[in-house]
């Protein structure tokens, strides 16, 4: 008989054995921009997730990083009538995106910005990308997100997130930074799978398709190697950092992609179904909060995340900071 149970023993015993941690410096922490002053708007879905305008945004950040949290992940949010065909609100020199970029930088040079960069929070049909004939338009939708991620740089971007599930989109955003003489990063959202995980954050950026779905070019989750040549492809195109999404329901990806691609910091989205589904769990008393999302966070680096991208990273660090 072999006797486990001695490393179980006492809290400190367990301490001593545990394999993997969950760190602060772990998070990148999701924001929901929109225009205007002094708005800080709950999303209903996501109970503690708020939308902010930039004011208020910078009083939040100011926030964030007294809890050690670094890293911040933007997402425009538009009012429907600055919305159009070809998403143009979101690679004007004067986007939402950009401006915040400027301002956030200038108060807190330190902070490492990402920003999302897709059509769908832009376009008026909710797609991710031009359409043509009902579908989305790969080719003719790349300069459109090079340029959106050119802006994002030049307003002093750390690294852009293609987001929209185009083939060749890291290459053509690559080529359009190099060509600018930009060296911001690439974080590639490589395997996407086309996820009802994401319901709630449509809410929250009211970036719903206003028909079909995303099939056609987000991944199914019926595919296995897939999503190990997406990746791949990324990389070869110039990807720095790379993705799995959603996150729990894709451990197994997240696994893989570890160990195929080791050379590449390998970020996982915690998406917000995964946090709804906690939070609002805890909320009704069916399981206690703290442990709930500490123990799908160290799940995810158990998995192999090297980053998580999660609505949760304050309530991580907060409970990390008091024990
Ligand atoms: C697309 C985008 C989405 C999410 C991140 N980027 C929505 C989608 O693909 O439908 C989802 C994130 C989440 O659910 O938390 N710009």
């Amino acid at each position: 008989m072999k006797r486990f149970r001695q490393y179980r023993k006492s809290q400190e015993i367990r301490d001593q054995y545990a394999d993997v941690s969950v760190a602060v410096s772990d998070f990148i922490y999701p924001y929901f921009v929109v225009e205007g002053k002094g708005v800080k708007q709950e999303i209903t879905s996501m109970p503690d997730v708020f939308r902010f305008s930039i004011d208020e945004l910078l009083i939040d950040i100011e926030h964030l990083l007294s809890l050690g949290i670094d890293k911040i992940l933007l997402f425009g949010v538009l009012d429907n009538k600055d919305k159009d065909e070809r998403g143009s609100a979101g690679y004007t020199a004067g986007n939402i995106i950009s401006a915040a970029v400027k301002s956030i930088k200038e108060h807190f040079p330190h902070i490492v910005v990402f920003t999302d960069v897709c059509l769908c929070e832009y376009t008026s049909h909710g797609h991710c990308g031009l359409l043509h004939d009902h579908d989305v338009d790969n080719d003719t939708t790349l300069p459109l997100l090079a340029e959106m991620a050119y802006r994002h740089a030049a307003a002093g971007a750390d690294f852009v997130a293609p987001s929209a599930m185009m083939d060749g989109q890291v290459e053509a955003i690559k080529n359009r930074l190099t060509k600018e003489n930009l060296n911001t990063k690439i974080l590639a959202y490589s395997a996407k799978y086309a996820s009802a995980f994401y319901g709630p954050f449509r809410d929250a950026a009211g970036s719903s398709p206003s028909f079909g779905d995303r099939k056609t070019y987000q991944m199914d989750f019926r595919t296995l190697n897939q999503g190990i040549e997406e990746i791949a492809a990324d990389i070869e195109e110039g990807a720095d950092w790379i993705m799995v999404k959603p996150a729990m329901a894709y451990l197994d990806m997240l696994y893989r992609a570890s160990q195929q691609f080791p050379d590449h910091p390998l970020v996982a989205y915690q998406v917000s179904g995964e946090y709804s589904m906690l939070k609002n769990g805890a909320v009704q008393g069916f399981f206690d909060e703290e442990r709930i999302f500490f123990e799908s966070l160290t799940a995810i680096k158990r998995a192999g995340a090297d980053y998580i991208i999660s609505y949760y990273a304050k309530e991580f660090a907060k409970k990390h900071i008091k024990s």
